[in-house]
């Protein structure tokens, strides 16, 4: 099948061209048009965006979201692969579940499915799941996520037997101990609203060891590689840096609601802004995007979490947390930071930055590159209107915030996996 794309413009150029795809791959630039003609509307294009955390909830959970829904859900936001998260029911620690979740997805023709698996057996952070199997079904990285790695020594050998296999370890980082029972940031909001609060150290803290396990492990000569998910502490920001002055290697990602949402939110005791971890002050978040900037950031991530709108529903203390909003994360960084981070930085968070992260070939959109694109329309205005959300979770904290920036066309493999209508 051939494709082309009319009427685009590739980041910092501003002359219009076209793009012409064939057989999953770009065939070259400003060819004659050819196959099915696309009208690009004058678009901005970039290699389609990278999601390196989400919760798609299949196997077993699928009143919340399922393969189909959340990778409907992640093309209509610009994407065009997702790393899955195993915290599902049965857990991902099993090969036979990864290889049945990417078949699935294989066939569904949206966003490409790039299952992590649990590190620990039934994610329960005692005894390491079967790894080398695991990276043989075609696991992208192990994690467990959702849970934290209380077990120390179990996540050393972790990162130690997962480095042997050439694969990353992402973790949840926080101390479950510190955390405890809170269900916000603790801080002068948490006591105003005497809610139970769980401290920035929680976090810190457990970013802190796991740094020193990674160092020992490097000193040793250990090939093992850290990820720190949904990084949401200036603290802990220090602590990774620190880390990669001193040579190691650790990575981290931000996600955008701890970028533009702070622990104000909860004076509302809207559990829709319940998320592990705690959306913080606007002295983190602020310090979150100077991150971002320096480069001690490693890439974007939504941790797009979905849950019901009965369950989100329930008061702060019972709801589960995650928030959900994979189909508008281009548009609210682009909106909110655009101007500060430049479109180029802001591709490149979304698209290499995570592929880096995770270890996989810098996305390209030159001739001969695998066809996975986005084009994107900086220019129109449109209003978050979760009724049209491709996910089941059609709630969320940006209902009804207007902002640009948003997806016209996602190519997936050579295949559309979404087009505005
Ligand atoms: O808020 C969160 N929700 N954080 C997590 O780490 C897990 C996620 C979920 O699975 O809902």
């Amino acid at each position: 099948m051939t494709i082309t794309i009319t009427n685009i413009k590739r980041v910092g150029s501003d002359k219009t061209e076209s793009v012409t795809i064939e057989h999953g791959v770009i065939k070259g630039w400003n060819l004659p048009e050819e196959g099915q003609v696309l009208d690009g509307q004058g678009g901005t294009v970039a290699p389609a965006l990278i999601e390196p955390h989400a919760h798609l909830r299949e196997p077993g959970q699928t009143e919340k979201e399922d393969l189909a829904s959340g990778l409907a859900a992640a093309a209509a936001g610009g994407y065009g692969t997702v790393v899955s998260m195993p915290n599902t029911s049965p857990v991902v620690d099993d090969p036979a579940i990864v290889r049945a979740l990417i078949e699935k997805a294989s066939g569904l023709g949206f966003a490409r499915l790039k299952p992590a698996a649990a590190l620990t057996r039934g994610q329960q952070g005692e005894t390491l799941a079967e790894l080398g199997y695991l990276k043989g079904a075609g696991a992208a990285m192990f994690t467990d996520d959702g849970r934290t790695n209380e077990n120390a020594r179990t996540l050393r050998l972790g990162l130690e037997t997962a480095g042997s296999l050439g694969m990353i370890v992402s973790v949840h980082a926080e101390d479950a101990s510190l955390r405890a029972d809170g269900v916000m940031n603790e801080g002068p909001v948490s006591e105003a609203l005497g809610l139970p609060g769980n401290p920035a150290a929680a976090e810190a803290a457990r970013v802190a060891r796991d740094i020193e396990i990674v160092a020992e492990l490097h000193a040793q000569g250990r090939a093992a590689r850290l990820h720190i998910q949904h990084l949401s502490t200036a603290r802990a920001l220090d602590l990774v840096r620190g880390a990669k002055a001193r040579g190691l290697p650790v990575t981290c990602e931000v996600c955008p609601h701890h970028l533009t949402l702070t622990d104000e939110a909860l004076r509302s005791f809207d559990a829709i802004y319940k998320v592990a971890p705690p959306l913080r002050t606007q002295a983190d978040a602020d310090q979150l995007l100077v991150g971002l900037k320096d480069g001690s950031v490693d890439c974007l991530a939504t941790d797009h979490a979905p849950h019901t709108r009965a369950e989100k529903e329930r008061d702060l203390l019972d709801a589960p947390s995650g928030i959900a909003y994979i189909e508008l994360a281009f548009p609210l960084m682009y909106t909110r930071f655009g101007d500060a981070l430049g479109l180029e930085k802001l591709v490149d968070l979304f698209t290499a930055a995570p592929a880096r992260v995770m270890g996989w070939p810098a996305p390209s959109l030159d001739a001969g590159a695998v066809a996975d694109l986005v084009v994107l329309d900086l220019a129109t205005e449109r209003p978050v209107n979760p009724a049209e959300f491709k996910s089941k979770a059609k709630f969320t904290p940006w209902a009804g915030e207007t902002l640009k920036g948003w997806p016209l066309l996602t190519v997936v493999d050579g295949k559309v996996a979404y087009q505005r209508s």
